[in-house]
């Protein structure tokens, strides 16, 4: 089948509102794949690090983008054949996914990439551009936010859990500065598109954030 014919369910939103895992859950729940771009930018930035390529050199990095060498396994996230999975995920390798991620170079060395996950039975994608740039197709576009005051604290959470010493002012500080980055930047800005639908959880838990969304794609696909 056509890439451009199996379903996807797009949903993009700011750092931390847990669009990863409401995306993860939904996926599981209708036996589609998973997506999550951001991993895809995290990578880049950590392989353009260990290959000594400054995160502000465009081309530099966009370089290491195309030839990365990746492999999704399960939950495990290959590099080179080494798990980064655990890797990728500190707050310095997020800071420096937001600045490579605005580079026209570096986003057009990734969306092959991205697209080839759109495979059947069905695509569940999250990011920032899923619905504007990368799928525009997508039979449901969500847009999963939460307050910057629920999203540190999620963060927050999320790091002591892993045994990471972390301060919910840096991280309140740190969220805003990437947020008003991934807006502001000219290529691919996250945004919420008027074809999307709003999913505010400030005051939401997973289980019914999972099942909003699965609402609407039944209903997307009864019109
Ligand atoms: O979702 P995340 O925090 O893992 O993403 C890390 C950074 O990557 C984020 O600050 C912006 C960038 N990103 C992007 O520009 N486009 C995407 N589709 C996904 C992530």
């Amino acid at each position: 089948m056509h890439s451009l014919l199996v379903p996807v369910i797009a949903i993009d939103g700011p750092s931390a509102s847990g669009k990863g895992t409401v995306a993860q859950r939904v996926a599981t729940a209708l036996g589609f794949h998973y997506l999550d771009s951001g991993a895809l930018y995290r990578l880049a930035a950590l392989a353009a690090g260990r290959a000594g390529a400054a995160w502000d050199d465009e081309n530099a990095v966009a370089n290491v983008a195309q030839t990365l060498d990746v492999r999704f396994v399960g939950e495990h996230i290959l590099l080179n054949d080494i798990d980064v999975s655990t890797a990728i995920r500190t707050e310095a390798i997020g800071v420096g996914a937001s600045k490579v991620a605005a580079f026209a170079q570096v986003r057009a060395a990734l969306l092959e990439r991205q697209r080839a996950f759109a495979q059947v039975p069905g695509l569940v994608a999250d990011g920032r551009d899923m619905g504007s740039v990368v799928f525009p197709q997508a039979a449901l576009k969500v847009f999963l936010t939460a307050s910057a005051h629920v999203r540190a604290e999620r963060r927050y959470k999320q790091l002591i859990a892993r045994g990471e010493t972390a301060d919910l002012e840096a991280i309140t500080a740190d969220l805003e500065a990437r947020d008003a980055r991934d807006r502001a930047r000219t290529v691919a800005p996250l945004m919420q598109l008027p074809d999307a639908h709003l999913l505010e959880t400030s005051d939401l838990g997973v289980e019914e954030a999972v099942a909003q969304v699965l609402t609407w794609w039944q209903a997307a696909n009864h019109r």
